[in-house]
């Protein structure tokens, strides 16, 4: 009997599988589609007025879903310091950035460049651009269209070249890099 049991959730796990999204539509509690599955494109767009104007004067308002949890605390840990600038804040709005941070940061919602974003991460990188899914889609592009490129400069002015970053899009066919236009692999 027991040994009946297994063979046909085993069954009942198979056609739930070909049958799709109806795992989704359980709403008694015992099935959890894997986390991914359904994750939205792009990172979650910035929604908070807030930071977008104490973050976003100097470069772009990164998404939060750019980076994980421990990212943004040590980042914000040291804004006195921040690459070689002080951005310092008042008490209460740094405390309101972070809170805003921590909730939306990578891990912590479900869009894909955001999970693909932490996916082997180790350590506690300051930088996006330095996050290993980063490195490997960027590995390809020559200096001269970042560093030596005026209208680009570094990597970290993700806007120069993705055309909907403002809206958390990066999709690649959305590229457009300043002086050299599309960029084909
Ligand atoms: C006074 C200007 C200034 C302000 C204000 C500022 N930043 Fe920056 N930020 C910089 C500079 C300069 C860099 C380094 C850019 C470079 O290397 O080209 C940087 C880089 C970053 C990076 C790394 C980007 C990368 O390369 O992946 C993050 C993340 C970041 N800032 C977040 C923030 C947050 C969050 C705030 C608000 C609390 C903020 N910044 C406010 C000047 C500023
Ligand atoms: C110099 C131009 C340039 C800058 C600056 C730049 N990117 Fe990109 N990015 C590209 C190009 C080109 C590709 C596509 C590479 C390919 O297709 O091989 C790409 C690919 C990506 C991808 C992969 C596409 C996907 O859908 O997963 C992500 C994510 C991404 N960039 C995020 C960023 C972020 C975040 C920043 C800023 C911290 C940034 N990029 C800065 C040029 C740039």
């Amino acid at each position: 009997m027991k040994r009946l049991n297994v063979y046909m959730l085993a069954i009942s796990m198979i056609t739930t599988g070909l049958s799709g999204m109806s795992l989704a539509d359980d709403d008694d509690g015992r099935y959890m589609r894997p986390w991914g599955v359904n994750a939205r494109p792009g990172v979650a767009p910035v929604d908070n007025p807030l930071y977008l104007n104490e973050c976003g004067s100097c470069h772009m308002a990164y998404q939060p879903g750019l980076l994980p949890t421990h990212s943004w605390e040590r980042l914000m840990a040291g804004l006195e310091d921040h690459f070689g600038e002080n951005a310092e804040l008042p008490r209460e709005e740094r405390d309101a950035i972070l809170g805003y941070l921590l909730n939306n940061a990578a891990g912590r919602n479900n869009y894909r460049v955001s999970n693909k974003l932490v996916r082997g991460l180790r350590g506690t990188p300051l930088r996006i651009s330095e996050l290993p899914y980063f490195v490997h889609e960027h590995r390809e592009i020559p200096a001269r269209l970042v560093r030596g490129n005026p209208k680009v400069g570094s990597f970290s002015n993700c806007d120069a070249c993705h055309t909907g970053a403002n809206r958390g899009s990066y999709n690649e066919h959305q590229v457009n890099i300043p002086g050299y236009g599309r960029y084909d692999d």
